[in-house]
């Protein structure tokens, strides 16, 4: 069936709120329909290129940011610590793991969330769920749970500025490898971490004057002082996604313009849905979630449906099965793609199957869990003699007290001190970078054993 933007309309779709006012809804659906692209298409090849290196085992894809952006948690400081943690999880996993890493976040975009049920009960009164910033309010009130489309606006300014900070710290010094020392935040300095930390940097400050020695400066290479951090989100929202969608003028092809790159969620990722029919024919690269119910049969009609080309660089598997289940589900994967000589980049996401509810009722994840599950990824990929390509992580910039465990520690008891996000619990700085050394000990020898 021919593709358009607004195909997708026609298909069943999950997950979606309901406006109730139709009109409203339409004008600012023209009104987002004529703002401009928030990512321009060349951009978007330009990290396909840097995919397809990942999905040929020379690069690793480090993606991550919060589960939910929100309205009120927006400022330069907050973009700005999510960015200098983003750097210095590259720079341990380029160094201490010996490989580039193509960074992207979960970022200036990242608003809509998929919901376990669409009305929420306290004390006898049900109201919508909250579905994210973008489309309502967390308030437990009827005014402030009602969708309102106002928001996808106010979404896309947002979204706006936080791309406009990216590119000034990408490009405009923030991302010179001579300040890796600057890079970290104040309270990571402290402990083992910090001090492994101040190790790396130094090795690569020390590595930086021996390249100047050499004629190797910021002048003639200048991936020394600047970088690219991509931006992605979950493609849930669809009447802000097609308004976003443009036509490219140099290929005539179609790019979401809203993100670099678009995943779908692993509860809207039904074959015969609007959400895989939307994604299909856009050209951005796209991430496929992978929970446990995802069988090998779903996945390879996917793939042959996303991807009919088999194009490298365009299709992202992202795992996230659980620490118990990882090694089992991944293996059947794996397999069946190999089968059938299918290109993809298979990435880990060792968040969403493992949260858990504690005692006095915080949704956690356990640092030690989630590094289980990145471990057994690794392990199946080694079995199987295919590459590990990718992180994909909920994480944040500051000092919240979220998930628990780590090299501080962090019990139940911690959590109530800094519990801040808008959805699901992110590693915090300490814990993210933590975690990045721990991964590039692996990525290490995945790459050594592909010599
Ligand atoms: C998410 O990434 O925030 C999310 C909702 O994930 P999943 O679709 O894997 O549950
Ligand atoms: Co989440």
């Amino acid at each position: 069936m021919k593709w358009s933007k607004k195909s997708w309309r026609k298909f069943n779709i999950k997950q979606q709120p309901i406006y109730t006012d139709t009109n409203q809804l339409q004008l600012i659906e023209k009104e987002l329909n004529n703002l401009p692209p928030l990512v321009f298409a060349g951009e978007v090849r330009k990290l396909k290129d840097e995919l397809v290196k990942v999905s040929k085992g020379e690069a690793f894809l480090l993606q991550g940011g919060d589960c939910a952006e929100s309205f009120s948690e927006f400022n330069a400081n907050n973009t700005k610590d999510m960015f200098k943690v983003m750097m210095q999880m590259a720079v341990v996993l380029t160094f201490a793991g010996g490989c580039p890493v193509v960074k992207v976040g979960r970022l200036a975009g990242q608003f809509a969330k998929p919901r376990s049920s669409d009305l929420e009960e306290i004390d006898g009164v049900s109201l919508p769920s909250y579905r994210g910033d973008i489309i309502n309010d967390n308030k437990f009130t009827s005014k402030s749970r009602t969708p309102d489309p106002t928001r996808m606006i106010k979404a896309y300014n947002q979204s706006s500025s936080t791309m406009n900070l990216l590119r000034a710290f990408a490009r405009g010094g923030m991302a010179d490898l001579h300040k890796v020392h600057r890079w970290n935040l104040n309270f990571v300095k402290k402990g083992k971490l910090g001090e492994k930390y101040q190790i790396l940097a130094n090795k690569i400050t020390e590595t930086l004057a021996f390249m100047e020695a050499c004629g190797i400066t910021s002048a003639n290479t200048p991936t020394i002082n600047e970088t690219t951090l991509y931006t992605s989100h979950e493609a849930l929202l669809m009447n802000y996604e097609e308004a976003l969608t443009r036509e490219d003028s140099l290929t005539g092809d179609w790019y979401n313009c809203s993100a670099h790159m678009l995943w779908i969620g692993d509860r809207t990722r039904d074959l015969n849905d609007a959400h895989v029919e939307f994604l299909r024919g856009v050209k951005n690269p796209i991430g496929i979630k992978a929970g446990p119910t995802m069988t090998p049969e779903n996945l390879i009609e996917l793939i042959e449906k996303v991807n009919p080309t088999n194009e490298e660089g365009r299709l992202n598997i992202i795992v996230r099965m659980g620490a118990q289940k990882i090694e089992n589900e991944l293996t059947k994967l794996v397999q069946i793609v190999k089968k059938h000589g299918k290109n993809v980049i298979w990435s880990i996401d060792p968040m969403h199957g493992n949260t858990i509810k504690t005692s006095n009722d915080y949704k956690t994840r356990e640092f030690n869990e989630i590094l289980r599950e990145v471990k057994g990824f690794f392990k199946v990929h080694k079995t199987e003699g295919t590459f590990p390509g990718g992180v994909h992580l909920e994480m944040t910039g500051q000092d919240v007290t979220e998930c628990t465990g780590g090299h501080k520690d962090l019990t139940e008891k911690d959590l109530e001190a800094r519990y801040h996000t808008h959805c699901d619990p992110r590693l915090n700085a300490d814990q993210a970078l933590e975690l990045a050394f721990l991964i590039a000990e692996s990525l290490k020898e995945a790459r050594e054993s592909k010599k």
